[in-house]
């Protein structure tokens, strides 16, 4: 039997991708078709490098084709990845395709915990990641990640400052805490604040970045604000405990976001701390800031789940010591996080390929 690269079209033009609802061929992911005598090849292109359904859709373009064309026809599919974005073109950060705001109504929740945790696990899924530190009250990237030492330097490049950022573990990272050593801290001053997130924004030599996380102060600032409006921001995630009173205050954090002269989607809520698991007994789970807060609070919110990250105590050791748990290869925590990146990664994709570009906040708010 002879066929030709339109049959092969025809035959991946009934295969769905699950989150989109679209077929691969109208959603633009397959490329590059050879056909050479009983075997095909080619290539199909992920909106995440992080897709949790590669293997359902690498198995369903297999099915079609045999379906369609025959058993016998030999199979091969590269999966290649390509992160979407939906960014409106803006001349800073134009090289990220998607700024991610990490939020929390209360402090102390782990906002910071998640997102470097959360960093490297896009990272371990090959997604070139960056955060920014942006917490004024307290920055803690630089002792979660073992750099309290180090200082960004700054060089010129076409009569401009720009600033190089930290790197570790692949992730290319600034944070607030940089610029003022622990020992004299000085409490941020509002403006002052604003203009370093400015200059961490528009001033450094991020490269090419598939997300970058901002940590944001807890609560609504005037920093969440100075972020809107000096860029488009893909979404925010959400980060909360089960706890009553934790939830109560990430309530006022979506509202922040969802306010229409704001209008950033959510990507979706984390709940952190979401049982105790003591080391030697893994599979005894205490819920001792009650139990599915975080996911009751999303559902009733209309906010996607992202997962449940579990109270270990190793994931705060990570933390004080400079070396993120991810990083630590313990099967549980590495799971929590990998099955976390993916989801975060899923909702970016849907997020860019289902709602409008974000625009900049130009209203004052
Ligand atoms: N899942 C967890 N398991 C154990 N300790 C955690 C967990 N998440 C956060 N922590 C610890 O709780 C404290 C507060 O977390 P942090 O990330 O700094 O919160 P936030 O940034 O919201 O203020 C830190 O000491 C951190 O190590
Ligand atoms: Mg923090």
């Amino acid at each position: 039997m002879h066929f030709t690269e339109q049959d092969i079209l025809k035959a991946l033009s009934t295969v769905e991708e699950p989150d989109l609802k679209k077929d691969l061929v109208t959603l633009n992911m397959v490329r590059d078709i050879r056909i050479n005598g009983t075997q095909v090849r080619f290539q199909v292109i992920l909106t995440t490098p992080a897709c949790p359904l590669k293997e359902k859709i690498r198995q369903d373009c297999t099915r079609a084709i045999h379906k369609h064309l025959g058993n016998a026809l030999l199979v091969e599919i590269d999966m290649i990845a390509e992160v979407t974005s939906t960014r409106s073109n803006t001349p800073i950060l134009s090289q990220v395709k998607n700024v991610i705001a990490v939020a929390s109504g209360k402090g102390g929740v782990g906002k910071s915990t998640i997102t470097a945790n959360l960093a490297l696990g896009l990272t371990k899924a090959g997604a070139k990641v960056g955060i920014l530190d942006a917490d004024i009250f307290g920055p803690s990237m630089p002792i979660m990640f073992g750099v309290e030492k180090e200082k960004p330097y700054v060089v010129e490049s076409n009569g401009k400052n720009l600033i190089i950022p930290i790197e570790k573990y692949g992730i290319k990272m600034i944070s607030m805490g940089f610029l003022a050593p622990a020992e004299n801290a000085v409490p941020w001053r509002g403006p002052v604040a604003g203009k370093a997130l400015v200059q961490f924004l528009a001033d450094t030599d991020w490269g090419e970045l598939d997300y970058l996380l901002i940590d944001l102060p807890p609560g609504t600032s005037d920093i969440h604000i100075t972020l809107v409006q000096t860029v488009p921001v893909t979404g925010a995630v959400i980060v909360t405990t089960p706890q009553k009173v934790a939830l109560a205050d990430a309530l006022k954090g979506v509202a922040m976001f969802r306010q229409p002269s704001i209008n950033v989607p959510i990507l979706g809520l984390v709940e952190n701390m979401a049982y105790f698991t003591p080391a030697e007994l893994p599979n005894n789970k205490y819920y001792i800031f009650g139990q599915n807060g975080g996911r009751n609070f999303a559902t009733n919110n209309v906010i996607p789940f992202l997962g449940e990250i579990p109270l270990v105590q190793s994931i705060r050791e990570g933390g004080d010591n400079g070396v993120p748990a991810v990083e630590k290869s313990e099967p549980i925590i590495e799971q929590a996080f990998a099955q976390l990146a993916q989801s975060l990664a899923q909702q970016v994709a849907i997020r860019n390929a289902t709602l409008e570009k974000t625009q900049k906040v130009n209203v004052k708010v």
